[in-house]
């Protein structure tokens, strides 16, 4: 059983993948850039199982076309599919963000998830495998990191709702989970602090706490089309 995790070297995708590699599933997860801290969480999973990685920059579709036909004609099916990798601007007010700064982060966070799911949809309808797909209280709320980080994770629970219509007549769930702030290196210290103060519970998530919610959606087969707020009950504020 094979599942595929990008973004998987560091913060919520290597919590996801290691997650996966414990319930038995053979792990593929991939990175961008950061090649020690792949090698790193390679070593500490192999422990667990069976895990491969590979780098790959999900703005590039010629490289992700390439990377699931090589998966998928090594493994022949894919059981899982979890789209992770993302990244923030560095403004978050209109007047700052520049043209360049909005269209990386449409380009990572959503142009990028809907690539994986092109490429990965043949090997996907062979192993009646599940997409989950990470997306943000950003999506839903606004959030405070800016409107193009907003606006790529809104669009990706609008990807999760469309592509769960119109593959459902192939076996393949998909689905999203809409995290809080959660403790990983895409939120400065200052940030996760006045987050923190924002929260019910006073505390933002374990990055586990996330895997924990995409586990849920793996493991139950009836549930397809849905966003799961994982969030320390932010909504209730
Ligand atoms: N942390 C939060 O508070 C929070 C809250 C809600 C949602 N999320 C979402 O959760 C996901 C994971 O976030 P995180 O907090 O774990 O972030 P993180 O610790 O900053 O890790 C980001 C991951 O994405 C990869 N990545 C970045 N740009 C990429 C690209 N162009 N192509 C392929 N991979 C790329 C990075 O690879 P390298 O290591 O090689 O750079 C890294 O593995 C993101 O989609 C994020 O938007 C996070």
């Amino acid at each position: 059983m094979l599942a595929v995790v990008t973004g998987g070297d560091r913060g919520i995708g290597k919590a996801i993948a290691k997650m996966l590699v414990m319930d038995g599933y053979k792990v593929v997860f991939t990175y961008k850039q950061n090649e020690e801290k792949a090698k790193e969480t390679f070593k500490e999973l192999k422990n667990y199982g069976d895990v491969e990685f590979y780098k790959l920059d999900v703005t590039d579709w010629l490289q992700i076309s390439k990377f699931f036909d090589n998966i998928g004609e090594k493994y022949k099916a894919i059981k899982v599919l979890v789209n992770n990798a993302g990244v923030i601007g560095k403004e978050s007010t209109i007047s700052k963000i520049t043209i360049d700064d909005w269209k990386n982060v449409i380009d990572v966070n959503l142009t990028g998830a809907f690539y994986c799911c092109k490429f990965a949809i043949p090997y996907l309808i062979k192993g009646k495998g599940c997409i989950i797909n990470i997306s943000s209280i950003a999506g839903k709320m606004g959030g405070t990191v800016g409107c193009h980080y907003a606006a790529s994770k809104a669009g990706i629970i609008g990807l999760t709702f469309a592509l769960a219509s119109e593959l459902a007549p192939y076996g393949i769930r998909v689905n999203a989970v809409a995290p809080g702030p959660v403790d990983t290196d895409l939120l400065s210290p200052e940030i996760k602090e006045k987050l923190k103060e924002l929260c019910p519970l006073k505390r933002i998530a374990k990055p586990e706490e996330i895997a924990h919610a995409v586990k849920f959606l793996i493991e139950n087969e009836y549930v397809t089309g849905e966003v799961i707020d994982v969030n320390g009950g932010r909504y209730m504020d």
